[in-house]
C-alpha cells in the first residue's frame, strides 16, 4: 500500500493541520426571546438552556454573551395574545416591546450587531407570516406591513433585517421602503430557502405564534424540492439582498452547499429550534455527549458551506472553547 490516510489521522497535531473546517465565535447568530415584565428570566421547556427575558434582564445576558465573544444576536418578541390582531399591527408600534428592546441593546452595546426578524406570526391573531384572508394568506397586501415593520426595527437599531415570511418579492420591497427612508445602511439578510418544517416546533412555543388553522404550505418552501431554492436564491439577489439563509439546517446540508456554489453573496444557515432541542433531548436523557455532539452539528453546517450560523448553542459553544 503506498496509500495510507490513516497517516494523516495519527496524531491529535497532525489531524489538527489538515483539519479542513473551522468554526469561530464570529461564525455565530445568537437568538434571544424577550418578554414584558421586569426581572423575568423563563426557560422555554422545549429548549432547555434557553430563556425568555425581560429587557433588564435581557441586557445581563447580552453582556455575558459579548464578554464570551458572541457579537450577533437575532432578537424575538413574544406579544401578549391581547395585542396580537389580524394585520399585526403591533408589529410597527415603534413603542412596542421589540423596538424598545432593540433601541436599549443598541443603546447599552453600541458594537453589537442585530439582526431582526420580518414576519408576521408572532404578532398575528392567525399566527401566520401573512395577512389571512377567507383562509388565504395574502402576498402583495402583507408586503406593506412588512415594510412598515422593517422600517420601524431600522429607525430602533437594527443592523440587519432579517425577512422570514417567503413572501414574494418582500426583498425588493423593504429594500425600496428603507433606502426611501433613508436607510440605506440596514442590511437585508434574507430567509431565502425557507422550508416548511416540522422542527419549528419548539420556537412556536417559545412565542406561542403557532399558525391558528392550517399550515404554511403555500409560503415556506416544499421540502422534497432543491431547484426551487436557486430561483428564490436568484430573486433575492436580484432584489438587492446582502445574505442568502437557508433554514432549517441539518436536514438541509445539500441546500447550503447548492447556494455556496451558485451564489457570492454570504451564506447563512439557521440551525433551529428542533434541532437544538433534539440533541439537547438525547444528551440529557444520557444517549449521546451533548457537547460533542453540538460540535459535530455545527462543524457539519459550516462545512457545508455557511458562512453564518444562526444557532442557540452559541453561547454554550463559547463557554465550550473558553473551558
Ligand atoms: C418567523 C420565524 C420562525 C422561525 C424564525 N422566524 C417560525 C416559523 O416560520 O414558523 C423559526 C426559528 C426556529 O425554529 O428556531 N417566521
Amino acid at each position: 500500500m503506498t496509500r495510507r490516510p490513516r497517516r494523516n489521522r495519527q496524531s491529535e497535531v497532525i489531524r489538527n493541520m489538515v483539519e479542513e473546517t473551522t468554526l469561530g465565535l464570529n461564525d455565530f447568530i445568537f437568538p434571544l426571546f424577550i418578554i414584558e415584565g421586569q426581572n423575568k428570566k423563563i426557560e422555554i421547556s422545549s429548549m432547555p438552556g434557553i430563556n425568555r427575558f425581560s429587557i433588564d434582564t435581557l441586557l445581563e445576558e447580552v453582556n455575558s454573551c459579548v464578554e464570551l465573544g458572541v457579537k450577533a444576536f437575532a432578537p424575538f418578541a413574544s406579544i401578549p395574545e391581547q395585542l396580537k390582531d389580524k394585520m399585526a399591527s403591533e408589529s410597527h408600534n415603534p413603542d412596542g416591546l421589540f423596538p424598545r428592546a432593540i433601541r436599549e441593546i443598541k443603546k447599552n452595546f453600541p458594537d453589537v450587531v442585530l439582526m431582526t426578524d420580518v414576519a408576521l406570526d408572532p404578532y398575528s391573531s392567525d399566527g401566520h407570516d401573512g395577512i389571512v384572508e377567507n383562509g388565504e394568506i395574502l402576498n402583495d397586501e402583507t408586503l406593506e406591513v412588512l415594510g412598515k415593520m422593517a422600517l420601524v426595527q431600522a429607525q430602533a437599531g437594527a443592523d440587519i433585517v432579517g425577512p422570514s415570511d417567503m413572501m414574494d418579492g418582500r426583498v425588493g420591497y423593504i429594500r425600496k421602503v428603507l433606502d426611501d427612508a433613508g436607510y440605506n445602511k440596514v442590511g437585508i439578510m434574507s430567509y431565502t430557502a425557507k422550508y416548511a418544517s416540522s422542527f419549528y416546533g419548539p420556537f412556536r412555543d417559545a412565542l406561542d405564534s403557532a399558525p391558528k388553522k392550517g399550515d404554511k404550505k403555500t409560503y415556506q418552501m416544499n421540502f422534497a424540492n432543491s431547484r426551487e431554492a436557486l430561483i428564490e436564491a436568484e430573486l433575492d439577489t436580484q432584489e438587492g439582498a446582502d445574505f442568502l439563509m437557508v433554514k432549517p439546517a441539518l436536514a438541509y446540508l445539500d441546500i447550503i452547499k447548492l447556494l455556496r456554489e451558485n451564489s457570492h453573496l454570504p451564506i447563512a444557515a439557521y440551525n433551529i429550534s428542533g434541532e437544538y432541542a433534539m440533541v439537547k433531548a438525547a444528551a440529557q436523557n444520557g444517549w449521546i455527549d451533548g457537547e460533542k455532539a453540538m460540535v459535530e452539528v455545527l462543524t457539519s453546517i459550516k462545512r457545508a458551506g455557511a458562512d453564518i450560523i444562526l444557532t442557540y448553542f452559541a453561547k454554550d459553544y463559547a463557554q465550550f472553547i473558553r473551558r
